[in-house]
């Protein structure tokens, strides 16, 4: 077994982070649920939260799209309106704040200057404040009314994988908890243990499958420019961090589009080959995202699609486990980040330490 900050048997940190998702999962789950399945919150926290009439998810990169995946769950689970922004953004145009504000900053770091400067403006207005964070002890986690860790161990590949699904899977625990102290039904039909180890049995099997993924790297992003993700829903929310994951290590230019959208402009962009991976896991939206497939194929589009067994047909290239869509992010996310770490792995890169980022940026 890898210690915590060695690679072990991995080539790269970025596939050891990968390759441990299925166990942080597990680990949120033993550390934030009771025997019974029932979310253990600090109870002051989720006063404040039920107090509130809004929640305000900040936070930079990555940690940014697992604020989006999560917005559906807080709606959902926990009936409470839900804004996510990008700290930066926020902090120099802050947009007029509901009456009862509540703050969650998102940063695997917890050293985020642009989510930090958001933070103490709030803290000179006087709101309460939760910082989920991967780093004990963190600026921002010292900062914030309240902290919650996502026990992940330590993340050391520039590229965040682990932190992404840990944020998800923590603040999916926190939403159910909130839903249960306002008696919201959604939340308690929620079996939130059961779905979490749903989704670390179906992470598991997707890595299993990384060699074939690897296939589908070499065959779909080789030597391409550009690629496209498409999705509805929950699916666009993860098609934005798949995007983001490819665009970092792999220097592809990528986007992630909303299937609609496709028609609203960006379907000019499909030429003969253009690489279009398309996910699918909400029976609502299924059929009209396999209506884009058609569309973009027309065009030449070079398609790969990414389905969740209960909507799957036999000519998908990779099937998911059958989860609550409502956080198929956890899940679907993980074969786009083997997607991008082979894509630049085969493009002879250095995985773990892509030009011109850094792990935590400490300046606005
Ligand atoms: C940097 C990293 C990203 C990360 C972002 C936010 O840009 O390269 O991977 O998502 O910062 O970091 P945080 O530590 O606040 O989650």
């Amino acid at each position: 077994d890898a210690s915590d900050t060695e690679k072990g048997p991995f080539p790269f940190y970025m596939l050891k982070e990968i390759n441990e998702q299925p166990a942080v999962l597990r680990r949120l789950a033993q550390d934030y649920l009771d025997e019974s399945g029932k979310p253990v919150i600090e109870p002051d926290l989720l006063a404040a939260l039920d107090q509130a009439d809004r929640l305000y998810i900040l936070a930079a990169g990555t940690s940014y799209n697992a604020g989006l995946a999560a917005k559906s769950v807080f709606e959902t689970l926990a009936n409470i309106p839900v804004e996510v922004g990008l700290a930066s953004e926020f902090g120099y145009n802050t947009p007029l704040l509901s009456k009862k504000p509540f703050f969650l900053f998102l940063s695997q770091s917890g050293e985020t200057a642009d989510s930090r400067q958001v933070l103490v403006k709030v803290n000179e207005w006087g709101y309460p404040s939760l910082t989920m964070t991967n780093a004990q002890g963190s600026t921002l986690s010292r900062e914030a009314t309240y902290t919650m860790l996502l026990n992940a161990g330590p993340e050391i590949a520039v590229a965040s994988t682990k932190a992404y699904t840990a944020q998800i899977a923590l603040q999916t625990i926190l939403a159910k908890g909130l839903g249960e102290k306002r008696g919201v039904k959604s939340a308690q039909d929620f079996n939130v243990r059961e779905q979490l180890g749903l989704v670390a049995n179906g992470m598991q099997t997707i890595i299993d499958e990384k060699d074939f993924i690897n296939q589908l790297a070499q065959n779909y992003l080789a030597t391409t420019r550009n690629a496209f993700y498409i999705g509805r829903g929950y699916d666009y929310a993860v098609s934005l961090e798949a995007a983001l994951k490819l665009k970092e290590i792999s220097y592809v230019q990528a986007e992630g589009f909303a299937g609609a959208e496709l028609k609203h402009g960006t379907i000019s962009l499909i030429e003969d080959g253009t690489p279009v991976i398309a996910i699918i896991t909400d029976a609502r939206v299924a059929s009209h995202t396999r209506g884009n497939i058609q569309e973009v194929r027309a065009r030449g589009a070079h398609v790969l699609t990414i389905a969740m067994e209960a909507v799957a047909d036999k000519e998908d290239n990779l099937i998911l486990a059958d989860i609550d869509p409502l956080i198929s992010p956890l899940l679907s996310v993980v074969p786009t980040q083997l997607l991008a770490y082979y894509t630049s792995l085969n493009r002879g890169y250095d995985v773990d330490k892509p030009r011109n980022l850094a792990k935590a940026v400490t300046v606005e």
